[in-house]
């Protein structure tokens, strides 16, 4: 092998690039303790013992890195063919420090987002962001045709990081149509009024006056809308539905029914963006049917969330990432919390994080789910249902569709199959539920495990009450 004369330290100054370049993370200390010892031909043990680690962790996570960079480079890498690789490659390597052409991630996230068009409040950051490349597309071809756009989604999976992320992508497109964006955080307005008040001081209209007329006001409001061409993201709107009762799906915030109707029906050039955990059925209905809405459902990062656990600081070995993923369902914000678990407490190791079998329950984890089963009516068969998954067991995946509807019958001898569908669909729509179905097999019915864990420990009395029920 000739010596090119290309140094350790440019070498992984070199690679480090190549992997940001690729949307990957940076090489963690260990790596670049592997990539040293790959350069100078040094054995694990020895690399090991130097550098203060297990040389079995750092042979597993040799493996875990070789075949990241084989995946990268596009040439197979292990320890012996690394540094003849890397020389070879080293041209080419260079010519890749910038970020790839095109809907560049390091473009937009230089964008700061005090620089766009908004008003209102501040939407999310964005940095280091993952994936849903799709989703971002299919979101800006909908608030650019539709009226009202609704992002719906379990706590943590990435709504308002989307939403501001679509602020970064319109600004940068030829075809944003938007002049201004309002960013409202509903935690503040689950009272229509509140909300009007702050609409009308950011468009700098004559102040909202709640003891006016509504309609009046509102007509008013859309004649702006109409002439500025404003895209207004309602983030969290999940809070509007809290009081909801079985017989009015907005509680005593009916009049947000009525709000977003004339929105739909009445506004031409503007749209309204909202992010909610609960589905709002009456939109949901109104997309069906034909009207300027679309929904759309936001499910994880999928394969994403492979460079997303890298980014973490964490390293695939043994099928590891596999297993979290799939554990946790590739929520990037139960991701983010699981990581920094297994960097905290497991030295990094995901596999053995994985063989404790702990789900991860953390404080703000149980919080967003308390507020979830807080939220929206339960009726005493959503509450069984989920109550038979929760007690399965836990290695199970789940029970066959038929099964769960006979077990149910046994209780409710009265329950039809319409009924049983229905809250199914309701429970799928809110993120609490999972079907699945392999091509030959019966419809499987499953809980995530976060959600079975939460019901198990049961702190919002969802079980006990459907047990006294
Ligand atoms: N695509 C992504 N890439 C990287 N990190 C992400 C991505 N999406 C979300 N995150 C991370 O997950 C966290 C939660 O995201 P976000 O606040 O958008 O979730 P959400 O669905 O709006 O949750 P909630 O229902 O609680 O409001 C973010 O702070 C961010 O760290
Ligand atoms: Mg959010």
């Amino acid at each position: 092998m000739t010596d090119n004369g290309l140094g350790l330290s440019e070498a992984i100054e070199l690679i480090d690039q190549w992997l940001g370049a690729r949307n990957r993370r940076q090489l963690n200390p260990a790596e670049k303790v592997l990539i040293a010892a790959a350069w100078e031909n040094q054995k694990y043990d020895a690399a090991a013992e130097k550098a203060g680690y297990n040389a079995g962790y750092l042979k597993q996570a040799g493996q875990g890195l070789w075949r990241t960079l084989s995946a990268v480079i596009g040439k197979q890498v292990s320890k012996k063919t690394l540094k003849t690789v890397v020389e070879n490659q080293k041209h080419e390597l260079a010519q890749h420090r910038q970020p790839v052409e095109g809907f560049s991630e390091s473009k937009l996230d230089a964008a700061d987002s005090s620089d766009l068009f908004v008003v209102g409040r501040r939407p999310p950051k964005t940095e280091n962001y993952f994936g849903y490349r799709p989703e971002l597309a299919m979101l800006k071809e909908s608030v650019l045709e539709r009226q009202c756009v609704v992002v719906v989604g379990q706590a943590g999976v990435g709504k308002s990081c989307l939403a501001s992320k679509l602020l970064e992508s319109l600004k940068l497109s030829a075809d944003n149509r938007f002049e201004k964006v309002i960013w409202q955080f509903m935690s503040g307005h689950a009272n229509l009024d509140s909300l009007l008040e702050e609409i009308f001081r950011c468009l700098k209209l004559d102040p909202y006056d709640p003891s006016k007329d509504l309609s009046a006001q509102v007509t008013t409001l859309i004649e702006v809308l109409n002439k500025e061409k404003i895209l207004i993201v309602l983030d969290g709107a999940e809070e509007v539905l809290k009081g909801t009762t079985k017989d009015n799906p907005y509680g005593e915030h009916e009049n947000y029914h009525w709000f977003f109707k004339q929105i739909i029906e009445r506004s031409y050039s503007s749209c309204l963006l909202i992010t909610t955990r609960e589905p709002f059925q009456d939109l949901a209905f109104a997309e069906v049917s034909g009207q300027s809405v679309r929904i759309m459902e936001l499910n994880g990062l999928g394969q994403d969330a492979y460079p997303f656990l890298e980014s973490q600081g964490l390293t695939d070995i043994d099928d590891g990432f596999r297993l979290l993923i799939h554990r946790y369902r590739s929520n990037p914000f139960i991701l983010k919390l699981v990581a920094a678990r297994i960097r905290n407490y497991f030295g990094g190791d995901v596999i053995t994080f994985i063989q404790c079998d702990s789900i991860l329950m953390s404080e703000s984890l149980q919080q967003a789910l308390a507020a979830q089963f807080r939220t929206g009516v339960w009726t005493d068969l959503e509450k069984q249902l989920m109550q038979i998954l929760a007690h399965q067991d836990e290695a199970s995946e789940g029970l066959p569709f038929s099964e769960v509807f006979k077990i149910l019958k046994q209780e409710q001898s009265d329950l039809s199959m319409h009924d049983f569908i229905a809250a199914i669909d309701i429970l799928c729509a809110r993120s609490l539920l999972e079907r699945n179905q392999n091509e030959t097999g019966p419809l499987i019915l499953s809980l995530q495990p976060v959600i079975r864990k939460y019901l198990l420990k049961d702190p919002s009395g969802v079980i006990q009450e459907s047990l006294a029920a």
